[in-house]
């Protein structure tokens, strides 16, 4: 009887013993007791690694020292202990306090525990999930950048659309005018309503071609552009642009490598970003830089040229900082913004294979930043000019849209050519069978099994001495062109017709 008494307490003591060794001997987590008001009563090795106290530290004190002073100060500590009492157990993750004063995100459960009835402490587990929590951010912020570019690209699919046709309307209208013009003669009030009508033309088509940039849509004309030199040539539009109450400061590095972007695309977005900074302060210095970039980020590794604006204006509250790329955004009031400028740096940045990134503080500023791929040579681009080239010859217009056809048959015989139109580019394979054909002008979006670039090709390969211009309202096609054909923007004047066409490789 004697022998089974000892054996059971040897059993028991050294199950005891295993259990306690067990426990000491976690270290990933902390195990340890509190007794009823919190005090710690035991402490194993998790709890040393993760807390940073030795047993001797920290058995006697109470557990609200791991907890952050705002949560001691809000009676967090005891709040938990009675809802472990209350409910069986209480579970949170939340910061705590090593003994170093660090933080750690901490995984918490506090269960009570009884004997005969009554309550004689709590055993208390935490881990330490920081690794696991940063983890996890970094995945909801890679979400939330996803969901963020496909609503872009959705409203980008909606805009481009609309703005497409507008952008034919526009067109109709700037051609009607120029005949109008022609008609009416010296009369003055005439010529005020031309005028008017010319006036917003212009801002209905500064906004379509914004829109089509967000959209990604707009038929781009890339060519290498010294960074250096197009800051320099937009200097004096951005000084008179700023007002004299902030200082334009330009920051350019030597030897900033050349980009493949669309010039007026690009002094577009540099104005754009500079007006938003002028408009976020009323006084202050708006700083423009460039330098070279190298990414070693393997999403965008590579080389890049980085074009700043940087302001030291109102900032972007963090709230509003995810919208304001999107079109027709805008904190401005009725009249003064429409909520595109930012729309269309975005577009290019990434049309042009690059991005934007913006960086801002409240009551500090605002840094905006376009990254552009280099490219390897440049050619310095030329001067734009008003001037009518006129011409003579046949040109085999392929239009779709009657009414932009009379419009553009209207232009090319102002100018001096005879025109012959077709609707689409099986009818025009069909009519350049005939001779007399000099030139050829075709839309690219056109219906039919071949769209203008097509069509273009099939010449380039055919009849390689035919000179080929496009035009485009927009076109994803107008992207793989890059550079392959002269592309006109619709709507375009008289002038930049005649221009496209005498640029033309004979
Ligand atoms: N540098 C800046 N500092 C502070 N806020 C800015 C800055 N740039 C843009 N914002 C904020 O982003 C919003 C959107 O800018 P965006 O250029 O797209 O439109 P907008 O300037 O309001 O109108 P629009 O450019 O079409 O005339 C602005 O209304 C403004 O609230
Ligand atoms: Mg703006």
């Amino acid at each position: 009887m004697f022998k089974k008494d000892q054996q059971q307490e040897r059993d028991l003591f050294e199950s005891e013993r295993n259990f306690r060794l067990l426990v000491e001997g976690v270290t990933d987590y902390a195990l340890y007791m509190l007794d009823p008001t919190g005090v710690v009563t035991s402490w194993n090795i998790g709890g040393q690694r993760i807390k940073g106290y030795t047993p001797t530290e920290i058995i006697g004190q109470h557990f609200s020292r791991f907890y952050t002073e705002v949560d001691r100060t809000n009676g967090k500590p005891l709040r938990a202990l009675r809802i472990a009492c209350e409910q069986g157990r209480y579970e949170e993750d939340g910061w705590r306090v090593r003994k170093d004063g660090t933080f750690f995100w901490a995984s918490v459960v506090i269960d009570p525990i009884y004997e005969d009835g009554k309550l004689v402490g709590f055993a208390k587990i935490t881990r330490d999930i920081t690794e696991r929590r940063e983890v996890q951010l970094k995945l909801e912020q890679i979400h939330q950048q996803l969901a963020e570019s496909q609503k872009l690209d959705a409203l980008g699919q909606l805009t481009g659309g609309v703005a497409h046709d507008f952008n034919n309307l526009l067109m109709i209208i700037s051609g009607s005018l120029h005949t109008l013009k022609k008609a009416v003669g010296d009369d003055p009030k005439c010529q005020r309503a031309i005028s008017a009508i010319e006036g917003a033309t212009k801002r209905g088509a500064s906004l379509t071609s914004q829109l089509l940039t967000f959209a990604r849509r707009q038929s781009v004309n890339p060519q290498a552009v010294d960074v250096a030199e197009r800051i320099n040539a937009v200097r004096e539009v951005l000084d008179t642009g700023v007002g004299s109450a902030v200082t334009l400061q330009f920051d350019v590095a030597p030897g900033v490598w050349p980009v493949m972007v669309d010039v007026t695309e690009f002094e577009t977005a540099l104005v754009n970003l500079v007006i938003n900074a002028r408009d976020a302060m009323t006084g202050g210095v708006i700083t423009i830089s460039a330098r070279n970039d190298t990414l070693g980020d393997e999403a965008d590794a590579g080389e890049y040229v980085a074009i700043a604006v940087e302001d030291t204006g109102a900032g972007i509250a963090p709230d509003i900082l995810s919208k304001i790329f999107d079109p027709f955004f805008t904190t401005k009031p009725i009249g003064k913004g429409t909520g595109l400028g930012l729309s269309q740096v975005h577009g290019f940045a990434h049309q042009a294979g690059g991005t934007v990134k913006v960086a801002s503080e409240l009551g500090k500023g605002t840094r905006f930043t376009i990254l552009l791929p280099r490219k390897e040579t440049a050619t310095t681009t030329e001067d734009v000019n008003a001037a009518e080239i006129s011409g003579s010859g046949t040109v085999l217009l392929v239009e779709d849209n009657p009414e932009v056809a009379a419009v553009s048959i209207g232009l090319l015989e102002q100018l001096g050519y005879t025109v012959r139109l077709v609707a689409n580019a099986e009818a025009a394979l069909r009519e350049l069978e005939l001779d007399g054909i000099d030139l050829v002008f075709s839309d690219i979006v056109m219906p039919g099994k071949m769209d203008g670039l097509s069509l273009a090709r099939h010449l380039r390969a055919t009849k390689p001495g035919l000179p080929i211009l496009l035009a485009s309202g927009y076109s994803d096609a107008a992207l793989s062109v890059r550079g392959d054909f002269p592309i006109l923007r619709k709507p375009y004047e008289i002038h930049e017709l005649s221009q496209a066409i005498a640029k033309l490789p004979r």
